[in-house]
């Protein structure tokens, strides 16, 4: 739910609570649905000044609905609308040998600025340049296969992560193939300032003290003029500076407010802190894609940019790959794979029975029709159920293999 101030109250707003408890005011229910503008007189008559509402972008009602467990209607009102469009292994295979490439060579290129060097512009282009093709060629593939890795390096990988939601989120939001190139770019080395932070601070397990947190927040001062030197264009260098800047001015290292943040610098934001929230660490497993998404809607406006990140979650849909959902069937499985036609018809391998038991493991396409019975009904806590590692490997195999 979201909190509105009247004034920005609009028709078709589903109010859901009061700023005051009912006995104040002469509504019988806050349940209210404003249909026209006497609704809101009559609010403001009560002396309330906001109201909390239902979201109102569709993507996020959803999310919404899902979380208070009412999937089954929106899995069939999506099937519906389902294309028929299948995500092709060839494709998969593809984006796996690009994602690899761009883990090898991101990796040498972060090593050699640690050890003093320049930034390879010829590399970076060169991996910014696929994802770019990619993501213009077929989208949500590249996003389909982030999280599918067994991270040994998380600097580099984030680096490859970033660049492929940047690169998805702002063709997405219909910018061109050079910002699209740009916004892979900057991905990609965003974060290289932590190259030039004391490995003690950048590894260490655990929380970081107050100073050594200040260290570490210099990783984007450090960056910036870092790749500044290395002759990085001005436009590529925004996202390096600005992908700790909030909404709100409580970011750093300016405090700048959102008018003041280019549009690389808050889509940097989003897929920086999503990507952040949802990797395993040395010292914490990521948390859940969707949980992830739910605590950002909270955030938006505050630290993240609204309309950016409801494109952010047409984008990585609502069953990101990795999610563990629970069936019609009472069977429990695990986003294998997501559709990028219709990010909620993913492909789910199914590995728990009704009662709870390991069971052959079975793939559930749920864009096909005809499987009705198969349907995803809830989301489960990762937390409440341990996935075998044969079941990742069975994931991997099918994102992997032509
Ligand atoms: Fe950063």
């Amino acid at each position: 739910m979201e909190k509105i101030f009247l004034n920005d109250l609009k028709i078709g707003d589903e109010i859901i609570k009061f700023d005051r408890g009912w006995m104040e005011t002469d509504f019988l229910s806050h349940k209210v649905r404003v249909d026209n503008t006497s609704v809101i007189d009559r609010l403001r008559r009560n002396g309330i000044e906001y109201v909390y509402i239902k979201p109102r972008n569709e993507e996020i009602r959803k999310l919404d609905d899902l979380l208070e467990g009412k999937s089954s209607e929106i899995i069939n009102e999506l099937k519906e609308q389902a294309p028929a469009f299948q995500l092709n292994l060839k494709d998969l295979s593809h984006a796996s040998e690009v994602y690899s490439e761009s883990v090898f060579i991101v990796g040498s290129i972060l090593d050699g600025i640690r050890n003093g060097g320049a930034i390879n512009t010829e590399a970076v282009k060169h991996v910014s340049q696929s994802i770019t093709e990619m993501t213009l060629k077929k989208r949500g593939v590249l996003t389909s296969i982030t999280k599918l890795k067994q991270y040994d390096n998380y600097t580099f990988h984030h680096s490859i992560n970033v660049s492929i939601f940047a690169a998805s989120l702002a063709t997405h939001l219909g910018m061109s193939k050079k910002e699209i190139e740009i916004a892979a770019n900057s991905g990609l080395i965003h974060d290289i300032g932590k190259m030039l932070v004391p490995e003690s601070i950048l590894n260490k397990p655990g929380k970081l003290s107050e100073e050594e947190y200040k260290v570490m927040k210099t990783h984007v001062i450090r960056g910036y003029e870092y790749a500044k030197k290395c002759g990085t264009p001005a436009e590529e260098l925004k996202m390096i500076i600005e992908h700790h800047e909030r909404h709100d001015g409580s970011g750093y290292p300016y405090g700048l407010k959102d008018e003041q943040i280019s549009i690389f610098g808050k889509i940097g934001a989003v897929v920086d802190i999503y990507d952040a929230m949802t990797s395993d660490r040395v010292y914490h497993k990521g948390i859940a894609a969707t949980s992830a998404l739910k605590l950002m809607f909270q955030w938006t406006d505050k630290h993240i940019n609204k309309s950016i990140f409801e494109f952010f979650i047409k984008n990585v849909g609502i069953y990101p790959v990795g999610s563990l959902v629970i069936m019609a069937t009472h069977e429990i499985g695990i986003v294998g794979k997501m559709n990028p036609a219709n990010p909620m018809s993913p492909v789910v391998v199914v590995f728990l029975s009704k009662n709870g038991s390991r069971m052959p493991i079975k793939v559930v396409d749920l864009s096909k029709s005809g499987i009705d019975a198969q349907k995803i009904i809830g989301l489960i806590n990762p937390e409440n159920v341990s996935v075998p590692p044969e079941v990742y490997k069975y994931i991997d195999n099918m994102n992997t293999l032509a």
